[in-house]
């Protein structure tokens, strides 16, 4: 934040009569300085508008982890929940001894990944893996053309390796939505999230629709276990480290998955399983969704109505990959229309919704040049802004550093929440995964908030970063099937 004093400084330095124009060589007038201050001043005002828009003080904070808390409950107790609370069928942590090979799927973004995951041991995991990016068509299409591209791309890998497709393979299943497991390689969808939205597939089994898939293509596959990438996250790191009691996903959506007592999970008509414990996909995401505590702005709110499932995963839509951009997007474009921004002046691509990708946010914060250079390029050169001043540049700049500061303040706000939920503020290994590995800050910024919630406590826990940890889990959990 610009202060008073540091406007006066700049005042100073203009007024010295040393100073000239760079590039008239001129001194610089009267009025020039009267110009240079109302800019600063303006400036000043938009910076502190949106920060009063997006920060979220430490009261808040609590009221949210408090809100987390009684959702929780509520979601353990009631089979449809907004807060769902999904029991995971998976009721041990690894022990490190899991061994084998595993064809492993992760769907649940932009891309879909066929690995092959090779658990040797904790220390020693390979993983061969290929990416194909799902058609934009597939996404919104009837579930079948989702299904057959999987099982397409599951072929195009296997003969990649030579691996001949008729010869019985096991495989673990990463599915990253909304699911009502039935067992352990069975589930139903109930809800898309992150712009996806095929026909024909609520309510039914996706293990089902991805074998039949299979059959259409002749592929012989057994599906071992059906994984949210939450889950898979937790146990990738529980592997290697015993302490691993969560796993969040900050991707292109966000989620927790946390270690329970099965005595809490009042909903649970199943077997009591022998640890006593069950891991559940919280699908945090859904948090909130009557908007009683977060801090919903008109941004998110706008963000929420153009999106294809308005009111749902509200809190998903403040925090995650998917959405951080369009955010940004949003508040620019507010600024634009008030000609505060940009001289008011928009492009066609700056006008699409979503072209504010989450890589730009991340670049926008890593960019400590005087001139802000590489947001110049960004906003000029990739989304075509006409021009922009050094002015603009840092308004833009402080917009992505509040989105990211209030993801990671809310973030932080699910993992207190959990945390207290297990008791466990003596210690826990936190494993995140996914767009926050490359995104600068982050991770610093919820420990800032975990300390604010946690005091001295929050010593004793441990966030880390992990990669690839939903196929690796994923590939353990099937490892641990016995059929
Ligand atoms: C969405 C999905 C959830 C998934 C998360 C992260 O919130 O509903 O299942 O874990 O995205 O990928």
């Amino acid at each position: 934040m610009i202060s008073e004093k540091m406007v006066k400084n700049i005042l100073q330095v203009f007024k010295s009569s040393k100073i000239k124009n760079k590039y008239s060589g001129k001194r610089i007038s009267k009025h020039s300085i009267q110009e240079e201050k109302k800019r600063l001043y303006a400036e000043e005002d938009i910076l502190s508008k949106l920060e009063d828009i997006f920060i979220i003080g430490p009261v808040k904070l609590r009221q949210i982890v408090h809100h987390f808390l009684e959702e929780f409950r509520k979601g353990l107790e009631y089979d449809d929940y907004s807060l769902a609370m999904l029991p995971s069928f998976v009721t041990k942590l690894p022990t490190g001894q899991e061994l084998g090979n595993f064809i492993s799927l992760d769907l649940g973004g932009t891309n879909f990944k066929v690995c092959k995951v090779y658990l040797e041991n904790p220390y020693q995991i390979r993983v061969q893996q290929k990416k194909f990016s799902i058609p934009e068509t597939a996404k919104n299409a009837d579930g079948e053309r989702l299904f057959d591209f999987m099982a397409d791309s599951v072929e195009s890998f296997l003969k990649d390796r030579n691996i001949n497709k008729e010869k019985e393979q096991e495989l673990g299943f990463t599915f990253s939505f909304p699911v009502r497991q039935t067992g352990i390689n069975s589930g139903e969808l109930y809800l898309w999230s992150k712009e996806f939205n095929c026909s024909n597939t609520k309510g039914k089994d996706v293990v089902m629709m991805l074998n039949e898939a299979f059959k259409r293509n002749k592929i012989n596959i057994k599906v071992k276990a059906l994984v949210n990438d939450t889950v898979g996250i937790l146990m990738a790191s529980a592997y290697s480290d015993p302490q691993t009691f969560i796993g969040v996903v900050l991707g292109e959506g966000t989620n927790a998955a946390y270690v329970e007592k099965i005595e809490n999970i009042a909903k649970w008509k199943g077997p009591q399983p022998e640890s006593g414990k069950m891991i559940i996909n919280t699908e945090w995401g859904s948090f909130d969704e009557e908007k009683l505590v977060l801090p919903i702005n008109k941004f998110d709110e706008l963000l929420d109505q153009n999106s294809l499932d308005p009111g749902k995963h509200v809190f998903e839509k403040m925090i995650s990959g998917f959405y951080l951009g369009e955010i940004v997007r949003l508040t620019c474009l507010y600024l634009i229309n008030k000609k505060l921004l940009f001289k008011g002046q928009s492009s066609i691509i700056f006008n699409k919704p979503n072209s504010f990708d989450i890589q730009y946010l991340s670049r926008i914060e890593r960019d400590y040049s005087i001139e802000l250079s590489d947001t110049k390029l960004i906003l000029q050169d990739l989304l075509l802004i006409p021009s922009t001043t050094l002015s603009d540049r840092r308004i833009v700049r402080r917009i992505v550093e509040l989105v990211g500061i209030r993801s990671a303040r809310l973030t932080a706000c699910g993992v207190v929440a959990l945390l207290n939920q297990m008791n466990k503020l003596d210690g826990c290994t936190v494993a995140v995964d996914n767009f926050i590995n490359d995104y600068p800050h982050f991770i610093n910024r919820m420990r800032d908030a975990i300390h604010e919630l946690l005091g001295s406590f929050s010593e004793n826990v441990n966030l880390i970063h992990t990669k690839d940890g939903s196929s690796v889990g994923t590939s353990i959990i099937a490892s641990m099937v016995n059929e």
